[in-house]
């Protein structure tokens, strides 16, 4: 699989990562965790996100693909819910990390987001140095922050950090005019969260989220030709090839959808009039459409 640099970390990435977000749903077992887990690393793809928040997913990684550590670059988030130290504080995201290590079995995380807080928790600045005391002692490779707008803007203007992860999709462009490029101008690496704005053409109603049904508000009203594609592959060409993206973590607990991702993909990037007419028709609608946490 096509890998890219991310950012001047000196580290590549595959052009698919793995959100592994819904894996650490209790809907799904162990078993099928273990078999998606494992499947993701022999299709290639080398890089795996997850969080605190996200359920099971951290405790199934060191489980279940641990033992393959050398594989892949392993990315989570931090800030929040530690034992006896109040939500995003230095030492929330300190013990969030030392949590984090235990469960995945790991010495070393490669990157360690602060996971979406607010711009003026970001200001204070404990939640930063936090960060910055693990990457000293070597149990983080790459400090970075996932989030949106004002705060990312922020994030990127400090000089801190190693790389982001963020919205970039069909239904959430703005960051490729406002963001994107300098963070590109700085070298950071960049993970595209929500490659496929969560699939949105599935749903013949708005879905249950506030996001996701957000996302499928705004596809609906553009009026976006997919020129005989379906729309996934319209949807994850786009957000893998936008420039300065490194590489998009799609979700999903599913195989055969992650093997339809990789044959999307192998595609390349779509036509020059096409990437237009989608720049097009979002900016025609852009009623202040901010980007999506
Ligand atoms: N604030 C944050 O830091 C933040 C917020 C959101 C997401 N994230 C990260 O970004 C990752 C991706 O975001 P996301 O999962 O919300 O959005 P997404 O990747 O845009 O969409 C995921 C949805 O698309 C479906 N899907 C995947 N492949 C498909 C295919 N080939 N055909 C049809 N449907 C398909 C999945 O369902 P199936 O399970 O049925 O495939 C899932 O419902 C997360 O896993 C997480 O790692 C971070």
């Amino acid at each position: 699989m096509e890998k890219r640099k991310f950012g001047k970390t000196g580290v590549e990435v595959s052009i698919l990562g793995f959100g592994a977000m819904y894996i650490g749903n209790a809907r799904v077992d162990d078993v099928t965790a273990d078999r998606m887990l494992n499947e993701v690393l022999d299709l290639g793809i080398n890089l795996i996100d997850t969080a605190r928040a996200y359920g099971q997913s951290e405790r199934r990684i060191g489980q279940f693909i641990s033992h393959r550590r050398s594989e892949f670059i392993l990315s989570t988030k931090v800030g929040y819910d530690v034992q006896w130290q109040p939500d995003w504080t230095y030492e929330a995201v300190t013990g969030g990390i030392e949590q984090a290590l235990k469960l995945m079995k790991t010495e070393t995380i490669d990157i360690v987001h602060l996971h979406s807080c607010s711009l003026d928790i970001l200001e204070k600045g404990d939640v930063i140095r936090g960060l910055e005391k693990q990457k000293k002692e070597g149990k983080v490779r790459f400090i970075a922050y996932s989030g949106e707008n004002e705060a990312l803007k922020f994030v990127i203007s400090t000089g801190r950090f190693d790389s982001i992860q963020a919205s970039v999709n069909i239904c959430d462009q703005r960051i490729i005019d406002d963001t994107l490029p300098e963070a590109v101008r700085q070298g950071l690496g960049v993970i595209a969260k929500r490659p496929i704005a969560n699939a949105p053409w599935r749903h013949s109603s708005p879905p249950v989220g506030h996001n996701s049904a957000e996302y499928w508000h705004r596809l609906k009203k553009m009026s976006i030709d997919p020129h005989g594609m379906d729309w996934l592959e319209l949807a994850l060409r786009f957000s893998a090839y936008t420039e300065g993206v490194s590489t998009c973590i799609v979700g999903t607990s599913s195989t055969d959808h992650l093997k339809e991702n990789l044959r999307a993909l192998e595609k390349g990037p779509l036509d020059r009039d096409i990437i237009q007419h989608i720049r097009s028709e979002f900016q025609k609608n852009d009623d202040n459409r901010v980007g999506l946490i």
